[in-house]
């Protein structure tokens, strides 16, 4: 694990509310419209990386899904994730990890990652993730990404990050993902700026 990337992560969520963050989100309609949209069974194996306090997994236990695991590098953002969700939480399995060190011991159906991709910087570490998603989609499964677009902030929470294009979000997964969909939304943050994300939609192939 990385230290000092999970101490900056954990610092966060120890000292700021929900939605002091520019992330938050009291819907996300993005990733839940996109997940019935691709129409999967309510058993489907649903991962959603780097999770932090996200909501997602609320309307989705609300609507049925019931196979979910929430992988974070905070514990502090695991933990208050857990009593916002109270008896929900007993439906997931949680693990806090750094997900370049994550060893899947099952294959996911969908892989969803909401902002936390593109804090990869280093080609090493993408190629890391690259493989990670290749080896641990399941065939015929979806993975979701949300990135900041070219037009989107250079940083987040103070950390670099690698902005996207369609086509080279395209190139990065290619060898192993077909891309269905891909598309530029405008999230409006707790502070009423504006960030520009890229939501692409790949099937393993
Ligand atoms: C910008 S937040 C997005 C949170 C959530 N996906 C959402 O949409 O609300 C980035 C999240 O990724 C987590 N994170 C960052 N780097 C990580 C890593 N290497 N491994 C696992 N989680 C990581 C952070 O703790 C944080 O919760």
């Amino acid at each position: 694990m990385n230290n000092n990337l999970k101490n900056h992560w954990d610092n966060i969520y120890h000292s700021k509310n929900e939605d002091d963050v520019s992330w938050f989100q009291k819907i996300p309609e993005t990733s839940i419209d996109i997940i019935n949209s691709i129409n999967v069974k309510k058993q489907s194996k649903i991962i959603d990386v780097g999770s932090g306090r996200s909501r997602l997994f609320k309307s989705l236990i609300e609507q049925g899904y019931d196979n979910l695991t929430y992988l974070d590098i905070s514990k502090s953002a695991a933990k208050k994730s857990r009593n916002f969700l109270g008896e929900q939480s007993k439906k997931i399995e949680w693990i806090v990890k750094d997900i370049l060190n994550f060893e899947p011991i099952q294959k996911y159906d969908i892989w969803h990652d909401r902002a936390v991709f593109h804090f990869l910087t280093d080609q090493s570490q993408i190629k890391q993730y690259v493989d990670l998603v290749s080896r641990n989609i399941s065939n015929d499964g979806y993975l979701i990404i949300g990135t900041f677009s070219k037009n989107g902030p250079s940083k987040c929470s103070g950390l670099s990050v690698s902005r996207y294009t369609k086509q080279l979000i395209q190139e990065t997964f290619i060898k192993n993902f077909e891309l269905i969909d891909s598309f530029h939304i405008d999230h409006i943050t707790p502070f009423n700026t504006t960030q520009n994300f890229l939501f692409s939609i790949f099937k393993k192939h």
